[in-house]
């Protein structure tokens, strides 16, 4: 398996460069103040320092269940299992279905196509339109697969969100094909305009619901989670303890701390979508002005500007900018080999504007 682009270019930014690279939040944004109270609490009781249970502290299930069942999707503690970002939980449930067919969007998130590709899952990728998936050769490939794994909100490459309709057909797809839906959501907190609901509220007995802390608190905590039936969770919890025994359960207690504080969590999910959006607005102006070959659609949540430079290898342009010290992903990297040439996934929420109109106008020259 070839190694990640985006590790290797996360590996050769320099502070001088300009990265519209990665999926990373905003640090200035983190609550670092109120989780170091949250970590002085903790760490006053030794007890938060012993070994713990695999499927996650029970107070910080109950949190994440508890939010849910606000959302009204009705969950409780033995619906979560907590796992060391959402990234893991992509490995656990790659070793699960290991050499089974996975339906996929195209273009899909880079790191859980490496982890298929490890665990010999052959994927079947088809089409993401503006609204999601193209659905008749969804459900053609689902009748096939019986197993999916999608994004629906604030898809990572591509910022786009799934339709009302389209969520419900998916589900009633894969009711009727007795299929499993994987749905990965670690942007769903970040919305612009309003929440969606998820596609598992609609299947809660065939469907694994992803989330992370890592895009709305901090990637740093390693904290992310599976929402599911117990009998779906139950073949899990082999893997997890054959992995690490137990997610870090000292930021757990940290992350419960945090939480069960007063409403910062509210508060601070409020303020990151405000400064998100404007970041975005940033970001959008920008290209338009100094980029404008540039054909985009703006995203209503999430990180990423997804678009095209008709004509451009892109793969070649951030070769180029690279040593101008600018970075981006090219779309290929996205699909299986050959497609999306001349596509660009940018990150709109780590970069200053400063830095974002400095890093446009030097792709422009580089064009
Ligand atoms: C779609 C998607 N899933 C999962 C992850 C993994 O996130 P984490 O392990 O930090 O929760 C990412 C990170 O960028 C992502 O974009």
């Amino acid at each position: 398996m070839k190694r990640s682009f985006i590790r290797e270019i996360l590996e050769s930014i320099t502070p001088e460069t300009i990265s519209f690279a990665g999926g990373l939040p905003d640090e200035h944004l983190f609550p670092h103040e109120a989780l170091r109270t949250s970590a002085n609490r903790i760490l006053s009781d030794p007890s938060h320092l012993q070994y713990s249970t695999s499927s996650g502290i029970l107070p910080l299930r109950e949190q994440i269940a508890a939010i849910y069942s606000g959302q009204g999707f009705e969950t409780h503690a033995d619906n979560i299992l907590i796992t060391s970002g959402s990234q893991q939980a992509l490995d656990l449930l790659s070793r699960h279905y290991r050499d089974r067919s996975i339906t996929i969007e195209s273009p899909s998130y880079l790191g859980a196509m490496g982890i298929f590709a490890l665990n010999h899952l052959h994927t079947d990728a088809i089409t993401l339109e503006h609204d999601g998936i193209t659905i008749n050769p969804f459900a053609q490939s689902l009748e096939r697969t019986q197993l999916t794994y999608l994004i629906p909100d604030y898809q990572n490459p591509t910022g786009r969100t799934y339709s009302l309709e389209k969520r419900k057909v998916i589900a009633a797809q894969v009711q009727k094909h007795n299929a499993i839906l994987i749905e990965d959501g670690p942007y769903s907190d970040l919305f612009f305009e309003s929440r969606q609901p998820a596609i598992s509220a609609m299947i809660p007995d065939r469907s694994y619901h992803l989330g992370s802390f890592s895009k709305t608190l901090a990637p740093a905590l390693r904290i992310g989670w599976i929402r599911a039936s117990e009998a779906l969770l139950r073949p899990l919890l082999i893997h997890k303890e054959a992995m690490d025994l137990h997610t870090n359960s000292l930021t757990q207690y940290i992350l419960f701390d945090y939480l069960s504080h007063g409403d910062q969590y509210a508060t601070h999910l409020k303020n990151l979508r405000k400064h998100y959006a404007k970041k975005r607005k940033a970001f959008s102006e920008a290209l338009t002005k100094y980029l404008p070959s540039f054909v985009f659609e703006k995203p209503k949540g999430g990180m990423f500007i997804y678009g095209r430079l008709p004509g451009v290898d892109t793969a070649e342009l951030v070769k180029m900018s690279l040593k101008k010290r600018v970075v981006f992903v090219p779309g290929n990297e996205f699909y299986g080999e050959g497609r999306g040439m001349d596509e660009i996934r940018f990150n709109f929420t780590h970069p200053n504007t400063e830095a974002t109109i400095r890093g446009i106008k030097i792709l422009a020259n580089c064009l």
